[in-house]
């Protein structure tokens, strides 16, 4: 089965975690890659669908494909459960926040204490849910998943751990200490890992280039594991 029978759903940017009305906990992703994989899916699979938190509008502007707005890592999950399917091939390139505040304040906080302690949960994993999710039962055998991995350090060892951990298909580390790899620009470097245990360099280039390159590389890993079953 390759791209074109199946439905690709790509999540990229961050998630916003309110505190008040006025704050909000987030990090530094833009979406880029989440876009540029969303692109590259949109000419090669059935049916592609992009599931993104805030980001710039005009990253958005006259896609072709299905785009879900969501704001929240609960959103996130919630949306990319709804959309999954035996012939799935998931991508996540979101950068979930892992935690939220504890509560929302109803009104804005006032800084009338010298020190304020924010209490914070823990978010779900949304990559170990929907591996859960498969490992449950029939249904979702045929899913597909590709995880991203985010290291400033030892990311070698943590983007295996991830690769394991979340009983992924692939991960892609992205190593976002080195010049060219960081958040808000239109380049990467990639080392991806794959279950069957392949480590492919993808040397700097543009995100959009190196999306297609991965797509190369999940196509490849789907037609292996149809020639093994
Ligand atoms: N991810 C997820 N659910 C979360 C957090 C992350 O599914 N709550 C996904 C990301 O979309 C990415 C992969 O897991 O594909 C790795 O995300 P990353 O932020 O690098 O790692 P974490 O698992 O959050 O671990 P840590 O922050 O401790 O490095």
């Amino acid at each position: 089965m390759s791209l074109t029978d199946r439905k690709l759903v790509v999540t990229g940017g961050p998630t916003r975690e309110w505190i008040d009305p006025v704050r909000y906990i987030s990090n530094a992703s833009s979406g880029r890659m989440g876009v540029a994989l969303a692109d590259a899916a949109s000419h090669r699979a059935g049916e592609t669908v992009f599931i993104h938190g805030p980001m710039e509008a005009a990253l958005l502007e006259g896609k072709t494909y299905r785009t879900v707005g969501v704001e929240s890592t609960m959103e996130l999950l919630d949306a990319v459960m709804s959309e999954l399917t035996g012939s799935t091939v998931l991508i996540m390139a979101a950068a979930p926040s892992d935690y939220r505040p504890a509560g929302k304040s109803a009104t804005k906080i006032k800084k009338d204490d010298d020190r304020l302690v924010l209490e914070l949960v823990k978010n779900p994993d949304i990559l170990k849910t929907v591996a859960a999710r498969k490992s449950a039962g029939p249904g979702l055998e045929g899913l597909f998943t590709a995880g991203f991995a985010a290291e400033t350090h030892d990311v070698e060892n943590y983007a295996r751990g991830k690769l394991r951990d979340k009983n992924l298909d692939m991960i892609c580390l992205n190593d976002v200490g080195r010049p060219g790899a960081g958040f808000a620009v239109d380049t990467n470097i990639i080392t991806v890992f794959t279950r069957r245990g392949a480590r492919v360099e993808l040397a700097l280039a543009s995100k959009r280039a190196l999306a297609d390159k991965i797509l190369d590389l999940v196509e490849e890993e789907i037609a292996a594991y149809t020639h093994s079953s």
